[in-house]
């Protein structure tokens, strides 16, 4: 029986993943590998867009996987591997950025973002065709469905433009991936400032509960987490966004419905309430953090899993990069 295919991938931008990773993208992953076949990536050539230390690049490349694979990604039952450990990729996005329109390039608006953000100067060529090489990543291996957060919407409709463009013009080569939006209950806001996402970049630390942390840290990190005056444990998230994104932690973590919660915490303080949730979040996370230590202290074992699930993804990659290369007319090598 053939499931049907999907790919995702992150950026191995930390040295840690955090809660946003894990609620919003991990545990989605994980449970979406049973109905379908997933490839899923470090994207280790996108996060060269950022200047990094070579050193400490390749070290939160492992670490990525290593959270993957703790975190439920089996890399028995799903393609697990390091984007630059398949060459097809960088190729295949050539090929696509002959067929991308400078235009419709510039209309990214993560593109105009940055480039706004940091000046002309400061943004690299990587940084615009950063869509392109993801297109490839999806279109490399006949995907059906791309799972991410919507500011990634806007790069699966690009990739669905290139694939049909390509299609049109040479003969069905591409399957049209779908993308599949993550809900608004698996955003995750950052506990000093609950009206901002979590995330790796946060101005500080005190309100990123990294996967990483050791339980006291993530515990303290709740308990001072930033909620309201009202005292009352009751989602509301424009008026009460601290206490809103601690109950869909809560939520997300248990699989226990909001009114639930609420009832629970009712005619009790915000104190027992983040005591409760520290709680559910340590029994996550200890289990999580500890396979991935585990992972981590054999490094040589890992990067073998990797290769095996490198080789893997390599063969149906490959096939695919053979087809463009004929289809497109570039001499085969006698
Ligand atoms: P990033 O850390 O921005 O590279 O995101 C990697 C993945 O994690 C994407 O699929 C995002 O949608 C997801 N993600 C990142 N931050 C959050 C967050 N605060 N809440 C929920 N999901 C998130
Ligand atoms: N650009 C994505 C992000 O920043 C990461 C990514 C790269 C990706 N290639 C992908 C996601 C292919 C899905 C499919 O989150």
């Amino acid at each position: 029986m053939t499931r049907p295919r999907l790919y995702s991938g992150m950026q191995p931008s930390a040295d840690s993943l955090h809660l946003g990773n894990y609620i919003g993208a991990l545990l989605q992953w994980r449970d979406l590998q049973e109905a379908y076949e997933a490839f899923f990536s470090v994207v280790d050539l996108h996060a060269l867009t950022q200047p990094n230390d070579p050193a400490e690049r390749r070290e939160k490349t492992r670490r990525t996987a290593a959270q993957y694979i703790a975190a439920g990604i089996e890399p028995s039952k799903s393609t697990l591997y390091v984007q630059s450990h398949v060459r097809a990729h960088a190729e295949l996005a050539w090929v696509l950025s002959t067929i991308t329109g400078f235009g419709e390039a510039n209309r990214m608006t993560q593109f105009k973002d940055k480039s706004a953000r940091y000046g002309a100067d400061q943004t690299n060529v990587g940084l615009f065709t950063y869509p392109v090489l993801m297109a490839a990543d999806i279109l490399l291996y006949q995907t059906d469905i791309v799972p991410v957060g919507d500011d990634q919407k806007q790069h699966v409709e690009l990739t669905r433009d290139l694939a049909e463009r390509f299609n049109g013009r040479y003969g069905q080569t591409f399957r049209v991936p779908m993308p599949v939006i993550q809900k608004d209950t698996a955003r995750i806001y950052d506990l000093q400032n609950p009206t901002s996402k979590m995330s790796k970049s946060a101005a500080t630390d005190a309100g990123v509960l990294w996967m990483l942390d050791a339980p006291d840290v993530s515990a303290k990190k709740i308990m001072r987490a930033v909620t309201d005056s009202e005292g009352v444990v009751r989602y509301d998230k424009e008026n009460k966004p601290g206490v809103s994104n601690l109950l869909v932690i809560y939520t997300a973590l248990t699989g226990r419905q909001i009114p639930s919660i609420e009832d629970e915490y009712a005619g009790r303080g915000y104190g027992d309430f983040k005591k409760g949730l520290a709680e559910v979040v340590v029994n996550e996370f200890g289990p999580v953090r500890a396979r991935a230590l585990e992972l981590l202290e054999d490094p040589a074992e890992l990067d073998r899993v990797l290769a095996v699930n490198a080789d893997r993804a390599a063969e149906v990659a490959d096939a695919t990069l053979a087809d463009v290369y004929a289809k497109v007319g570039l001499l085969r090598r006698g």
